[in-house]
C-alpha cells in the first residue's frame, strides 16, 4: 500500500516475510508448530489468545490451504501502528480494544451506539474461511469468526436515501504510534482511517462484521476487537478497530483514495484484469507458498458479480 515516493514497493515486502519475524514472533511460532498436528487433527485453535467460540459455516469452505496463524498475525498492514508489516505486531501490545463503543448513524432510522457486548450478542457467530488479497499482490487465507454486517444494518433501519455506509478507525494518537507527528507517520495518510461500501455491498452476505479469528477473539494486530471483512476486495477494504460505521447519501472518501486516487479506487474489487498503475495484479504469491498463481476474478466469490453489471470496471476501479 506505499505510495509511490520515487522507490518501488520493497522487495521484501512480497517476497520473504521470514525475514521479517522477530525473535518473539518467531518463539510464538516454534510452540504454534510444536502443536500444530495435535491442532489440525482436532481442530483446536492455536495456543495463543482468548477462545471465542463459533459455529464453521461449511458453505464458505475453500479447497485452498488456511494460512498460518503466525504468518496472519505477524505480515500485517495496519498503518495506525506503522507501515512496516511487523509494526502491528510488535506495537500493539499494549492497545485496548475493551471498553469498546461503536456508533452508528447518518442516513438511518435508528442511530444507536453499540457496545462491543451488544454486537457480540447481535448474531450467532460464524466461522468462514475467506480468501483475503492484498493489493500489493500477496494473499492468506484465514478462517475468521463474525456475523453477517447485514444483521447489524438491519437494527438501524437504513432510510430510503441511505445508499453508502462509511466505516471510521479509532483515532487515538496515544494508542497508535502511526497516528502520531513523527517518524511512525510517514504513510501519508489522513487520519481516522476511513473506508466505504456501497449499500449492496454491505447488505451482500459475504460481508462480515468481524470479531474473532483462529478460535480467538480478533488480535489486535489484526484490528481489534471489530473490523468488517469484504473477502471480493482487496485487503484495504476491510477497515480495522472502527468506531462509526455511518450510512450516506454520497460516496464516502476512503483513506487509500484520498492519498492516491490515480492508483486507489472507490470500489478495489479483487480483478486480474484491472493492473494497479505500478503492477500487475493478474497472480499473487499466497503467504506461505513460493510459486506465484493466478488471481481470480472477485477473488472466486462469483456470487458477487451481479453487484456490477454495466459498470465498466476499467474506469470504476
Ligand atoms: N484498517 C486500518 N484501520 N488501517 C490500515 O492500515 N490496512 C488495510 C486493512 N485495514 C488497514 C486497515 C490493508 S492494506 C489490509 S491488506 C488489511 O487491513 C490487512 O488485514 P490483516 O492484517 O488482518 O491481514
Amino acid at each position: 500500500m506505499l505510495i509511490k515516493r520515487g522507490g518501488d514497493i520493497r522487495s521484501g515486502e512480497i517476497t520473504d516475510q521470514a525475514l521479517y519475524l522477530n525473535r518473539r514472533a518467531f518463539m510464538v511460532g516454534a510452540a504454534a508448530l510444536a502443536f500444530a498436528p495435535i491442532m489440525a487433527a482436532a481442530g483446536v485453535p492455536p495456543p495463543a489468545g482468548q477462545p471465542l467460540a463459533a459455529t464453521r459455516n461449511k458453505s464458505f469452505d475453500l479447497p485452498d490451504a488456511m494460512t498460518k496463524f503466525q504468518d496472519a498475525t505477524t505480515y500485517n498492514n495496519f498503518y495506525e501502528f506503522g507501515v512496516n508489516k511487523e509494526d502491528p505486531s510488535q506495537l500493539s501490545g499494549s492497545f485496548k480494544p475493551r471498553p469498546w463503543k461503536v456508533q452508528v448513524d447518518g442516513l438511518v432510522q435508528k442511530p444507536k451506539t453499540f457496545d462491543l457486548d451488544d454486537v457480540l450478542k447481535m448474531a450467532p457467530l460464524e466461522e468462514r474461511v475467506y480468501r483475503m488479497r492484498c493489493v500489493e499482490g500477496w494473499s492468506m487465507v484465514i478462517p475468521w469468526i463474525g456475523f453477517p454486517l447485514s444483521d447489524l444494518i438491519k437494527r438501524v433501519e437504513p432510510t430510503g436515501s441511505a445508499k453508502y455506509v462509511e466505516f471510521s478507525t479509532l483515532v487515538d494518537p496515544a494508542q497508535f504510534p502511526g497516528q502520531k507527528k513523527g517518524i511512525f507517520n510517514f504513510g501519508g495518510l489522513d487520519w481516522p482511517y476511513t473506508e466505504g461500501l456501497r449499500l449492496d455491498e454491505a447488505l451482500h452476505p459475504l460481508t462480515l462484521m468481524t470479531v474473532g479469528m483462529y478460535g480467538q477473539v480478533l488480535p489486535n494486530q489484526n484490528g481489534a476487537p471489530m473490523r468488517v471483512v469484504v473477502p471480493w476486495k482487496y485487503g484495504f477494504k476491510s477497515a480495522k478497530s472502527i468506531v462509526r460505521i455511518r450510512f450516506t447519501a454520497d460516496e464516502p472518501k476512503t483513506a487509500w483514495n484520498k492519498a492516491a486516487p490515480q492508483e486507489y479506487g472507490f470500489y478495489s474489487n479483487v480483478n486480474p484484469k484491472v493492473d494497479h498503475p505500478r503492477w500487475s495484479q493478474a497472480t499473487e504469491r499466497r503467504i506461505g507458498e513460493f510459486r506465484r498463481r493466478e488471481t481470480l476474478m472477485w477473488n472466486g466469490y462469483d456470487q458477487v458479480a451481479s453487484l456490477y453489471t454495466g459498470m465498466d470496471l476499467k474506469k470504476q476501479y
